[in-house]
């Protein structure tokens, strides 16, 4: 036995040095949670907007945050506090390479934080997803998850996974158990398609999960898991119809909503102009319009913009189809 080696950290097996890079870009993206009607345990990925990080080797162990864009100031610089920096230290301590070399973050966000797109879990997932490609992809995607899971407690307080699930595997995913955790990708219908409105509110997840009651209805519940159960079906089946007639929240919409300008009136808008279905995307006040085309999605986004014009809010649009590749390297 050889007592010098023994005061090492342990370095996990499946680090090859010889793969360690010396930067990563990563892309990761926006995220619509819930699905309607699937509160914490569905979700899919979208193609725009998303987050990028950039991480850099160097020697200097410890995890550090150079700069960030596009946050207008409101998140932390502090490593321990920032859920990119924590989140890929926590990485690096596991595989016992904290002690061995440091890493350097730049990130930039293309979406506005509190808007119900899951910005913190694309700038997390990002991160989880650069530390694993610099250091030569040691883990799995599933290995990934449960770090991407931490950092969403850091960010909300609460470690629900139907944002970084689907940022990280991509497509639409059902989280059918937290403990322990079991991650389902589903099918992805050819031709579905969100056209997405984000009106210039702040509605930060924390304080719209306070609002939700720790109770529901019987009579409730049956609703949901009924439509959750049709979300399923329709999916395996591409059958929009009934995709369309599941997605409808009993639960929790009733009450965010009054978190949402004009959500009645956005929500008539989207319908009479051919939505499947229309509700809060994640915890709002981002709104979801799920269509069977581009062109009607675009028809709805353009259609909404307009009439919050009119009410003199500000909004951004957003259409896209599912994203099932989740985080890609940009060099
Ligand atoms: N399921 C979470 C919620 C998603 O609705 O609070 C937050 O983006």
């Amino acid at each position: 036995m050889n007592d010098d080696r023994s005061a090492e950290p342990m370095i996990d097996q499946r680090i090859n040095r010889d793969n360690i890079l010396e930067q990563v870009r990563v892309f990761a993206p926006a995220t619509v949670a819930n699905m309607i009607c699937g509160f914490d345990v569905l979700g899919f990925a979208v193609d725009a907007p998303g987050d990028e990080v950039t991480m850099t080797k160097v020697d200097r162990p410890g995890v550090r945050i150079n700069s960030i864009e596009g946050d207008d100031g409101r998140l932390p610089l502090d490593p321990d506090q920032n859920t990119v920096s924590a989140c890929a230290m926590k990485v690096l301590e596991d595989l016992g390479l904290a002690d061995e070399f440091g890493i350097e973050i730049e990130l930039v966000k293309h979406m506005p934080i509190g808007s119900g797109l899951g910005s913190s879990s694309a700038s997390t997932v990002a991160g989880v997803y650069a530390i694993n490609a610099l250091l030569g992809n040691p883990l799995s995607k599933e290995e990934l998850l449960p770090y991407c899971i931490e950092g969403e407690k850091i960010a909300c307080g609460h470690g629900h996974a139907d944002n970084v699930a689907p940022a990280l595997m991509g497509g639409i995913t059902l989280i059918r158990s937290y403990d322990p955790l079991d991650i389902i990708a589903l099918p992805v219908p050819e031709g579905m398609y969100a056209g997405i409105v984000f009106p210039h509110v702040d509605v930060p997840t924390r304080d719209a999960r306070q609002l939700i009651k720790e109770r529901i209805a019987l009579k409730d519940a049956v609703v949901q898991w009924g439509n959750v159960a049709g979300l399923i079906a329709g999916l395996y089946r591409n059958d929009f119809s009934l995709i369309g007639r599941s997605m409808q929240d009993v639960i929790i919409e009733p009450v965010r909503a009054i978190l949402i300008p004009q959500f009645a009136e956005m929500k008539e808008i989207a319908m009479a102009n051919g939505a499947l279905s229309f509700g809060i995307s994640g915890s709002g006040p981002s709104v979801v319009a799920i269509t069977q085309s581009e062109e009607v999605a675009q028809t709805i986004t353009n259609e909404i913009k307009k009439h919050l014009d009119k009410q003199e809010i500000e909004s951004n649009t957003y259409v896209s189809s599912v994203n099932v590749e989740g985080p890609r390297i940009l060099n």
